[in-house]
């Protein structure tokens, strides 16, 4: 099978939320609606979790956590169910990438050749962890024998949003599984989909009742009750920075739960004169508009040196009047909508703002004329620090130019944000690179290249963007507790 045979839009049943293993409806019996954001179409109705239902899922992956079948599995058990989970990604591949395209709009091409492969990607490699995640026996002073014990955090709360709902689904559940933990998951309130077929998938694998939860709903209700529930031992939480803020606050103030971040940006993409500018321009193109800009990691600041500015922009002009923005479902399209009817209002409010600002707009600059949230592409050229658009997470197609002379003062300015996710630099100097690399204040720094992830690699934020990382053997510190333990033997 081609990935460019032609998968249509699937119809999609009303959905229950997955509590203890079963397929429920709310305890209120409230319901919410999700949207195709290429239309604006409803795509159908969703069971609407809240604090009871938050209640019931904590619940049933607290029991889960501590008796029989999970607690006595033996790892390398944990790890064939992981392994099976990512063969049953695979084998729906189809499916799942036409779930996704539907719910968030993002193009299939994107899908089918990106969010589904690197989420059954992520479930094998931490597949490979789950059977060697342990201590280590210390050289203690004393006539005692003391070792550690890497134990699993225990019941874990996971708020995901909706820019890459399975592959967000992927980073939380699969380190949280290999540990030996248990989820009560809530996807985003406009992107369902994913997260309920591959519970469906999870259950498919084999992973016993309870392990995995999933409670749909909106943050301030279903989010909210996971993020302050006594009873969850850890929250793994992605989207914006202010929520970011409420769920360490809401931990705080009940049982200190541990709290892992993964927040917004305002990364910092820099490219001197001396660099391939063909390739820099081309993935300064891809590193801003991927994903319709809908990226915590992209690069929205681009820093150009003065002498070779007018040829790239030229180029990074040329490639988003060619963009083919439509219908997510038709293989050529490059750029879909934006997730939400709020999202397109918020990134036209910043588009105003960078004109009236005085930033000058080279290309797009409004909406496209057709049904859906779409956006055309666009560049701001002479961008000064300090504009909005400068500073702000837009997350949307809206790229800003800014120029620069040399590299301290690039360095300087690159880190002049709250923001520290991701960085890139572009140079044939590799002493310039690796001192750009290591001046900027960034959890990731792209050299001669943008967006390149593996599930080997960790990903996290400095500063604003968050607090810890996810993915790579640093993600497993999140899901266990060290415990040391020490015997006499004198
Ligand atoms: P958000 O931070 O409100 O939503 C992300 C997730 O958090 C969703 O599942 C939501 O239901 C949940 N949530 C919201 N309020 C909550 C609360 N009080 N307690 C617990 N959970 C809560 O992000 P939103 O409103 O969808 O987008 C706003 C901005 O956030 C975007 O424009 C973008 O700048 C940023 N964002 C960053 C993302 C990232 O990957 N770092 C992803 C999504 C949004
Ligand atoms: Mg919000």
């Amino acid at each position: 099978m081609t990935t460019t045979e032609a998968i249509t839009p699937p119809k999609v049943q009303d959905q229950k939320m997955l509590i203890d293993g079963k397929w429920v409806d709310a305890v209120a019996k409230q319901t919410f609606q999700t949207i195709n954001p290429a239309t604006g179409d409803v795509i159908c109705r969703i069971a609407e979790g809240d604090k009871a239902d938050v209640d019931l899922a904590v619940k049933a992956a607290r029991k889960a956590l501590e008796s029989k079948p999970w607690r006595n599995m033996a790892p390398a058990e944990r790890g064939r169910l992981l392994y099976k989970l990512a063969d049953l990604i695979e084998k729906n591949a189809r499916e799942l990438a036409a779930l996704e395209t539907l719910d968030n709009g993002k193009p299939i091409r994107d899908s089918l050749t990106s969010d589904v492969p690197s989420t059954a990607a992520i479930f094998r490699y931490f597949a490979g962890w789950a059977d060697k995640i342990h201590g280590k026996v210390l050289p203690v002073a004393g006539p005692f024998h003391t070792y550690t014990r890497h134990e699993p955090v225990g019941v874990c709360g996971q708020i995901i949003p909706w820019n890459f709902p399975m592959l967000m689904l992927a980073h939380k559940w699969a380190p949280a599984l290999a540990c030996g933990c248990t989820s009560v998951l809530k996807p985003a309130e406009q992107t369902p989909l994913s997260a309920l077929r591959i519970a469906e998938l999870a259950l498919e694998a084999g992973f016993p009742e309870g392990v995995v939860n999933v409670v749909p709903g909106f943050g301030e209700t279903a989010g909210a009750a996971l993020a302050s529930h006594p009873d969850v031992d850890k929250v793994a939480f992605t989207g914006s920075t202010a929520v970011g803020k409420l769920i360490l606050k809401a931990a705080a103030e009940t049982n200190l739960k541990r709290v892992t971040l993964e927040l917004g940006g305002k990364s910092p993409n820099i490219i001197f004169a001396d660099a391939d500018v063909d390739a820099a321009a081309k993935f300064a193109y891809f590193g801003c508009f991927f994903n319709m800009g809908q990226c915590c990691c992209a690069g929205t600041r681009l820093f150009v040196e003065d002498a070779i500015h007018d040829q790239v922009v030229e180029a990074i002009a040329q490639r988003a009047k060619k963009t083919k923005i439509g219908d997510p479902f038709d293989h050529s399209t490059a750029q879909g909508p934006q997730v939400s009817k709020e999202q397109f209002d918020r990134i036209l409010g910043y588009i105003d703002a960078g004109k009236s600002e005085g930033a000058q707009c080279l290309t797009g600059g409004k909406r496209v004329d057709r049904p859906g949230f779409f956006v055309e592409p666009t560049i701001f050229d002479n961008v000064r620090d300090d504009m909005k658009i400068a500073r702000e997470e837009i997350f949307g197609p809206v790229l800003s130019v800014l120029r620069f002379k040399d590299l301290d003062e690039v360095i300087d300015r690159g880190n002049k944000t709250m923001y520290g996710l991701a960085a890139a630099v572009w140079t044939r100097d590799i002493a310039k690179a690796h001192r750009v690399a290591a001046g900027l204040r960034a959890g990731t720094v792209w050299i001669n290249c943008y967006n390149v992830f593996d599930p080997s690699a960790p990903f996290g934020g400095f500063k604003m963007s968050g607090i810890g990382r996810e993915l790579g053997e640093y993600a497993l510190n999140s899901y266990t507790e060290v415990k040391t333990v020490v015997t006499a033997i004198g």
